[in-house]
């Protein structure tokens, strides 16, 4: 009878911890279960049964202390939009939607109300249309990644207001403009840029002379004038590209942080000379000036011997190791 007794207590224990530490909170529980219908019960989501605990069996979910705080969903298929539903799991901290070719349309409003959001990933979907500036308004987000969609229109300036982001990955999308005056005065951290592959395109704001990006790819856009505001001798810049754009900026004139490790000035009108010793102190490991308008020696020393020739190659007259003699 008392081993009966004990027994009895020992399940009872390990029915409540089962069923309530482990298990979410109902509201959670209920805005997944509307996300699913929403999504037209996919059978990627097959997992999510309401018989089940969401926070131990459902695929893509992840809790803390019983509230959802992570929703991963990633290459399957599903069609539809991003449910309104979202909105409805006030805890998730980390948000990642991506390789779901069939997920269309845009980003719901009621994202916003995810007040606790870190980490939005939504990338290789079909989301289309423009980024709405309202994304602006998830001021704990550190990491937003919007890249391989179909978005257009411009880069929403408000981006500039999301004082935890730590990097913009929003490259591969069809996005037109110039990059917003308001990234010359960003109100915390200074993000990593990754606009490349876009259609963006005029004069960069000379207001970011004054950021210490730590790196830069503004690859594959159809940039003008002047990039010297990128460089600067204090920076502890270690990535720059702005390769396949139209920069036209004399090199020579550009003073480089000596803490760059790659530097892509390839396919563009950049015109002039090398400078003199400027590029022989750096530790460059990737290095390309193709395809610009450079002419005259190419200074020896550093590791600029180390490339091979392709990289000096389609300039008006550049000579010297690896390239022919002057
Ligand atoms: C993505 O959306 C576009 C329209 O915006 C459509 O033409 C295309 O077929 C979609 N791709 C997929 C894989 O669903
Ligand atoms: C720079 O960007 C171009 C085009 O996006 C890419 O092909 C190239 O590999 C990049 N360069 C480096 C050094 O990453
Ligand atoms: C770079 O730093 C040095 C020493 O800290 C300072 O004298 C110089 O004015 C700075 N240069 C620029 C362009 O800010
Ligand atoms: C340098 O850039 C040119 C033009 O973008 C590209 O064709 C070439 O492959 C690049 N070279 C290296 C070594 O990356």
């Amino acid at each position: 009878m008392k081993l009966f007794l004990h027994l009895c207590i020992f399940f009872s224990i390990l029915f409540i911890s089962l069923t309530s530490s482990y298990s979410c909170t109902l509201n959670d529980k209920n805005a997944l279960l509307q996300i699913k219908k929403s999504l037209n019960n996919p059978p990627l989501l097959s997992s999510w049964n309401p018989q089940t605990d969401c926070c131990t069996s459902w695929t893509g979910v992840s809790c803390t202390n019983r509230h959802v705080t992570e929703l991963t969903i990633s290459s399957g298929k599903i069609s539809g939009q991003i449910p309104a539903q979202i909105g409805d799991l006030p805890y998730l901290r980390t948000l990642d939607f991506s390789y779901l070719t069939h997920l269309t349309g845009n980003i719901p409003r009621t994202i916003t109300k995810l007040q606790n959001l870190e980490i939005l990933r939504l990338k290789e979907t079909n989301l289309s249309g423009p980024i709405p500036g309202y994304i602006s308004e998830l001021k704990s987000v550190t990491f937003l990644d919007l890249s391989f969609n179909q978005f257009t229109g411009p880069i929403p300036g408000s981006l500039s207001q999301m004082p935890k982001l730590e990097a913009i990955q929003i490259n591969d999308n069809k996005l037109t403009g110039s990059i917003p005056n308001s990234f010359g005065s960003f109100v915390g951290n200074v993000p990593n840029l990754y606009l490349f592959n876009n259609k963006l395109s005029g004069n960069i704001p000379e207001s970011l002379s004054k950021y210490d990006f730590n790196a830069v790819d503004l690859s594959g856009n159809e940039f003008t004038g002047d990039g010297s505001m990128l460089f600067g001798r204090n920076k502890t810049t270690i990535r720059v590209n702005i390769s396949r754009n139209k920069f036209n900026f004399e090199l020579s004139k550009i003073k480089f942080a000596r803490t760059i490790v790659s530097l892509d000035l390839s396919e563009n009108h950049i015109y002039g000379k090398f400078p003199r010793r400027e590029l022989t102190k750096l530790r460059l490991q990737h290095f390309n000036v193709s395809h610009n308008f450079l002419c005259g020696p190419i200074p020896q020393g550093g590791v600029l011997q180390t490339f091979e020739p392709s990289v000096y190659s389609h300039n008006i007259c550049l000579c010297g190791a690896p390239l022919k003699p002057c």
